[in-house]
Protein backbone atom coordinates (compact mmCIF):
# COMPACT_ATOMS: atom_id res chain seq x y z
CA UNK A 1 0.00 0.00 0.00
CA UNK A 2 2.09 2.68 -1.37
CA UNK A 3 1.56 6.34 -0.75
CA UNK A 4 0.35 6.42 3.07
CA UNK A 5 1.73 9.61 4.49
CA UNK A 6 0.63 11.45 1.08
CA UNK A 7 -0.27 14.80 1.67
CA UNK A 8 0.98 14.47 5.06
CA UNK A 9 3.83 16.66 6.80
CA UNK A 10 6.10 15.40 9.39
CA UNK A 11 8.55 16.94 12.05
CA UNK A 12 10.97 13.48 12.42
CA UNK A 13 13.36 15.10 15.84
CA UNK A 14 17.08 13.17 15.44
CA UNK A 15 16.59 12.36 12.14
CA UNK A 16 20.37 12.10 11.27
CA UNK A 17 20.69 8.67 13.04
CA UNK A 18 19.13 5.73 13.70
CA UNK A 19 15.46 5.26 14.39
CA UNK A 20 15.11 8.72 13.40
CA UNK A 21 16.88 8.42 9.69
CA UNK A 22 14.82 5.25 9.24
CA UNK A 23 11.46 6.66 9.98
CA UNK A 24 12.32 9.85 8.04
CA UNK A 25 13.32 7.41 5.04
CA UNK A 26 10.06 5.77 5.01
CA UNK A 27 7.61 8.66 5.36
CA UNK A 28 9.25 10.24 2.44
CA UNK A 29 9.17 7.04 0.51
CA UNK A 30 5.56 6.53 1.03
CA UNK A 31 4.77 10.16 -0.13
CA UNK A 32 5.08 12.33 2.96
CA UNK A 33 6.96 15.84 3.51
CA UNK A 34 9.40 15.62 5.85
CA UNK A 35 11.53 18.45 8.35
CA UNK A 36 14.10 16.47 9.84
CA UNK A 37 15.57 18.10 12.91
CA UNK A 38 18.56 16.93 15.17
CA UNK A 39 22.04 18.38 16.70
CA UNK A 40 23.98 17.23 13.91
CA UNK A 41 24.08 19.96 11.14
CA UNK A 42 26.64 17.91 9.17
CA UNK A 43 24.59 14.72 9.42
CA UNK A 44 21.28 15.71 9.67
CA UNK A 45 21.50 17.62 5.97
CA UNK A 46 23.36 15.06 4.67
CA UNK A 47 20.14 12.26 5.08
CA UNK A 48 17.57 15.18 4.29
CA UNK A 49 19.39 15.77 0.93
CA UNK A 50 19.48 12.07 0.90
CA UNK A 51 15.82 11.15 0.89
CA UNK A 52 14.54 14.92 -0.22
CA UNK A 53 13.55 16.30 3.03
CA UNK A 54 14.34 19.85 4.57
CA UNK A 55 16.65 19.60 7.54
CA UNK A 56 16.63 22.89 10.33
CA UNK A 57 19.16 22.40 13.18
CA UNK A 58 17.07 22.36 16.79
CA UNK A 59 18.09 20.88 20.10
CA UNK A 60 15.08 19.40 21.71
CA UNK A 61 15.45 20.78 24.90
CA UNK A 62 15.22 24.75 23.40
CA UNK A 63 12.03 26.18 23.60
CA UNK A 64 13.37 29.15 20.74
CA UNK A 65 14.30 26.35 18.45
CA UNK A 66 10.54 24.14 18.27
CA UNK A 67 9.53 27.46 18.03
CA UNK A 68 11.93 28.50 15.01
CA UNK A 69 11.04 24.43 13.55
CA UNK A 70 7.69 24.94 13.80
CA UNK A 71 8.24 28.46 11.65
CA UNK A 72 10.55 27.01 9.24
CA UNK A 73 8.21 23.76 8.86
CA UNK A 74 4.57 26.39 7.78
CA UNK A 75 7.32 28.37 5.67
CA UNK A 76 8.38 25.41 3.45
CA UNK A 77 4.96 23.17 3.24
CA UNK A 78 1.83 25.77 4.57
CA UNK A 79 1.24 22.85 7.38
CA UNK A 80 2.18 20.03 9.70
CA UNK A 81 -0.23 17.36 10.39
CA UNK A 82 2.53 14.63 12.31
CA UNK A 83 5.59 14.91 14.69
CA UNK A 84 7.77 12.17 15.81
CA UNK A 85 9.85 13.09 18.60
CA UNK A 86 11.92 10.39 18.33
CA UNK A 87 15.68 12.60 19.83
CA UNK A 88 16.48 10.88 22.99
CA UNK A 89 19.95 9.81 24.94
CA UNK A 90 20.87 7.71 27.77
CA UNK A 91 24.67 7.69 29.75
CA UNK A 92 26.12 4.55 29.87
CA UNK A 93 24.54 1.46 31.41
CA UNK A 94 26.18 1.61 34.74
CA UNK A 95 25.40 1.07 39.18
CA UNK A 96 22.55 3.71 39.60
CA UNK A 97 24.41 5.32 42.86
CA UNK A 98 27.38 6.03 40.44
CA UNK A 99 24.78 8.16 38.29
CA UNK A 100 25.92 11.94 38.27
CA UNK A 101 23.61 15.22 38.36
CA UNK A 102 24.48 15.43 34.82
CA UNK A 103 23.51 12.18 33.49
CA UNK A 104 19.96 12.15 35.64
CA UNK A 105 19.77 16.21 34.06
CA UNK A 106 21.29 14.84 30.49
CA UNK A 107 17.81 11.78 30.43
CA UNK A 108 15.53 13.99 31.64
CA UNK A 109 16.25 17.19 29.35
CA UNK A 110 16.26 15.48 26.11
CA UNK A 111 14.11 13.01 26.93
CA UNK A 112 11.05 14.46 28.74
CA UNK A 113 11.71 17.76 28.27
CA UNK A 114 11.49 17.90 24.88
CA UNK A 115 8.20 16.14 24.81
CA UNK A 116 6.89 18.63 26.80
CA UNK A 117 8.16 21.68 24.64
CA UNK A 118 6.91 19.94 21.40
CA UNK A 119 3.20 19.69 22.95
CA UNK A 120 3.84 23.23 23.93
CA UNK A 121 4.57 25.07 20.98
CA UNK A 122 2.79 23.00 18.21
CA UNK A 123 -0.39 22.34 20.41
CA UNK A 124 -1.57 25.74 20.01
CA UNK A 125 -0.89 25.61 16.38
CA UNK A 126 -3.04 22.39 15.97
CA UNK A 127 -5.92 23.71 17.96
CA UNK A 128 -6.09 27.32 16.18
CA UNK A 129 -5.61 25.60 12.92
CA UNK A 130 -8.27 22.69 13.99
CA UNK A 131 -5.96 20.16 12.17
CA UNK A 132 -6.62 16.83 13.85
CA UNK A 133 -2.64 16.52 14.49
CA UNK A 134 -0.83 12.72 15.87
CA UNK A 135 1.71 12.90 17.82
CA UNK A 136 4.06 9.76 18.07
CA UNK A 137 6.51 9.76 21.05
CA UNK A 138 9.34 7.24 20.60
CA UNK A 139 9.50 5.56 24.53
CA UNK A 140 11.30 2.55 25.09
CA UNK A 141 10.21 -1.65 26.24
CA UNK A 142 12.87 0.31 29.57
CA UNK A 143 9.33 2.53 30.15
CA UNK A 144 7.53 -0.68 30.99
CA UNK A 145 9.78 -3.41 31.55
CA UNK A 146 12.67 -1.71 33.46
CA UNK A 147 16.43 -3.50 33.74
CA UNK A 148 19.33 -3.02 35.97
CA UNK A 149 22.01 -0.11 35.05
CA UNK A 150 19.37 2.46 33.42
CA UNK A 151 17.44 3.32 36.25
CA UNK A 152 16.94 7.03 35.16
CA UNK A 153 16.60 6.00 31.66
CA UNK A 154 14.13 3.91 32.12
CA UNK A 155 12.31 6.24 33.98
CA UNK A 156 12.35 8.96 31.78
CA UNK A 157 10.81 6.46 29.12
CA UNK A 158 7.79 6.12 31.92
CA UNK A 159 7.33 9.52 31.86
CA UNK A 160 7.01 9.27 28.45
CA UNK A 161 4.72 6.90 28.67
CA UNK A 162 2.59 8.31 30.74
CA UNK A 163 2.33 11.89 29.69
CA UNK A 164 1.33 10.47 26.22
CA UNK A 165 -1.36 8.96 27.77
CA UNK A 166 -2.19 11.94 30.03
CA UNK A 167 -2.71 14.24 26.76
CA UNK A 168 -4.50 11.31 24.70
CA UNK A 169 -7.42 11.49 27.13
CA UNK A 170 -7.10 15.24 27.22
CA UNK A 171 -6.69 16.08 23.93
CA UNK A 172 -8.89 13.33 22.23
CA UNK A 173 -11.83 15.04 21.78
CA UNK A 174 -10.21 17.64 20.04
CA UNK A 175 -8.98 14.67 16.94
CA UNK A 176 -5.42 15.61 18.27
CA UNK A 177 -3.87 12.06 18.62
CA UNK A 178 -0.95 10.75 20.82
CA UNK A 179 0.54 7.43 21.08
CA UNK A 180 4.06 6.18 21.95
CA UNK A 181 5.78 3.29 20.32
CA UNK A 182 8.50 0.91 22.80
CA UNK A 183 11.75 -0.33 20.62
CA UNK A 184 13.68 -3.04 22.31
CA UNK A 185 17.27 -3.11 22.08
CA UNK A 186 18.33 -2.35 18.23
CA UNK A 187 22.36 -2.98 16.97
CA UNK A 188 24.32 -0.40 15.19
CA UNK A 189 22.02 2.87 16.70
CA UNK A 190 24.41 5.89 18.08
CA UNK A 191 23.22 5.18 21.31
CA UNK A 192 23.08 0.80 21.22
CA UNK A 193 26.63 -0.10 23.18
CA UNK A 194 25.40 2.72 25.72
CA UNK A 195 22.55 0.88 26.55
CA UNK A 196 24.65 -2.63 26.60
CA UNK A 197 27.31 -0.77 28.60
CA UNK A 198 30.07 -2.62 26.61
CA UNK A 199 30.88 -2.93 22.74
CA UNK A 200 27.93 -3.53 20.39
CA UNK A 201 28.82 -6.55 19.20
CA UNK A 202 27.63 -9.85 18.54
CA UNK A 203 28.91 -11.83 21.41
CA UNK A 204 27.92 -8.67 23.85
CA UNK A 205 24.49 -8.52 22.08
CA UNK A 206 23.79 -12.71 22.69
CA UNK A 207 22.50 -12.56 26.45
CA UNK A 208 19.93 -9.32 25.06
CA UNK A 209 19.07 -11.18 22.33
CA UNK A 210 18.20 -14.58 23.85
CA UNK A 211 15.63 -13.03 26.12
CA UNK A 212 13.70 -11.61 22.87
CA UNK A 213 10.71 -14.46 22.31
CA UNK A 214 11.10 -13.95 18.10
CA UNK A 215 15.02 -14.25 18.41
CA UNK A 216 16.73 -10.40 17.68
CA UNK A 217 16.96 -7.29 17.99
CA UNK A 218 14.76 -4.56 16.80
CA UNK A 219 15.78 -2.12 13.71
CA UNK A 220 15.09 1.39 12.41
CA UNK A 221 12.43 0.06 9.51
CA UNK A 222 10.62 -2.04 12.61
CA UNK A 223 10.16 1.18 14.66
CA UNK A 224 9.25 2.92 11.58
CA UNK A 225 6.80 0.66 10.23
CA UNK A 226 4.75 1.23 13.47
CA UNK A 227 4.97 4.94 13.01
CA UNK A 228 3.72 4.91 9.71
CA UNK A 229 0.74 2.94 11.25
CA UNK A 230 0.13 5.49 13.99
CA UNK A 231 0.71 8.79 11.70
CA UNK A 232 -0.82 7.44 8.60
CA UNK A 233 -4.91 7.55 7.98
CA UNK A 234 -4.91 3.42 9.34
CA UNK A 235 -4.39 4.74 12.75
CA UNK A 236 -6.86 7.21 13.15
CA UNK A 237 -8.85 6.12 15.85
CA UNK A 238 -5.79 4.58 17.58
CA UNK A 239 -4.79 7.06 20.58
CA UNK A 240 -3.33 6.29 24.27
CA UNK A 241 -1.37 3.50 23.30
CA UNK A 242 2.18 2.38 23.50
CA UNK A 243 2.92 -0.13 21.15
CA UNK A 244 5.77 -2.21 22.01
CA UNK A 245 7.84 -3.33 19.21
CA UNK A 246 9.99 -5.60 20.79
CA UNK A 247 9.97 -9.68 19.06
CA UNK A 248 7.22 -10.44 22.66
CA UNK A 249 10.20 -9.19 25.20
CA UNK A 250 7.95 -7.68 27.61
CA UNK A 251 5.53 -10.24 27.72
N1 LIG B 1 18.60 2.00 19.98
C1 LIG B 1 17.88 1.34 20.87
O1 LIG B 1 18.20 0.21 21.23
C2 LIG B 1 16.64 1.98 21.44
C3 LIG B 1 15.73 1.16 22.13
C4 LIG B 1 14.59 1.75 22.65
C5 LIG B 1 14.35 3.10 22.47
N2 LIG B 1 15.26 3.87 21.80
C6 LIG B 1 14.95 5.29 21.63
O2 LIG B 1 14.91 5.57 20.24
C7 LIG B 1 15.23 6.93 20.01
C8 LIG B 1 16.29 7.03 18.92
O3 LIG B 1 17.46 6.38 19.38
P1 LIG B 1 18.57 5.78 18.40
O4 LIG B 1 18.94 4.48 18.97
O5 LIG B 1 18.14 5.87 17.00
O6 LIG B 1 19.78 6.79 18.73
P2 LIG B 1 20.80 7.60 17.81
O7 LIG B 1 21.81 8.14 18.76
O8 LIG B 1 21.24 6.78 16.66
O9 LIG B 1 19.88 8.79 17.27
C9 LIG B 1 19.43 9.82 18.10
C10 LIG B 1 19.55 11.13 17.36
O10 LIG B 1 19.05 12.15 18.23
C11 LIG B 1 19.91 13.26 18.14
N3 LIG B 1 19.83 14.06 19.37
C12 LIG B 1 20.33 13.75 20.59
N4 LIG B 1 20.09 14.75 21.45
C13 LIG B 1 19.43 15.70 20.75
C14 LIG B 1 18.93 16.98 21.09
N5 LIG B 1 19.08 17.51 22.32
N6 LIG B 1 18.29 17.70 20.13
C15 LIG B 1 18.16 17.20 18.88
N7 LIG B 1 18.62 16.01 18.49
C16 LIG B 1 19.26 15.27 19.43
C17 LIG B 1 21.30 12.69 17.92
O11 LIG B 1 22.17 13.66 17.33
C18 LIG B 1 21.01 11.51 17.01
O12 LIG B 1 21.11 11.87 15.64
C19 LIG B 1 15.66 7.50 21.37
O13 LIG B 1 14.56 8.19 21.94
C20 LIG B 1 15.98 6.25 22.17
O14 LIG B 1 15.84 6.46 23.56
C21 LIG B 1 16.40 3.34 21.27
Amino acid sequence: MPDRMKGKVAIVTGGASGFGKGIATTFQTEGGSVVITDLSEDTGSAVAKEIGATFVRADVTKRDDWEKVLKQTLESYGRLDVVINNAGTTYANKPTETVTDQDFDLVFNVNVRSIYLSTNVILPYFLKEGIKGSFVNIASTAGIRPRPGLAWYNASKAAVINATKTMAVEYGPKGIRFNSVCPVFASGTGLSSKFLGKDDNEANRAGFVATVPLGRSSTPQDIANACLYLSGDEGSFITGISLEVDGGRCV
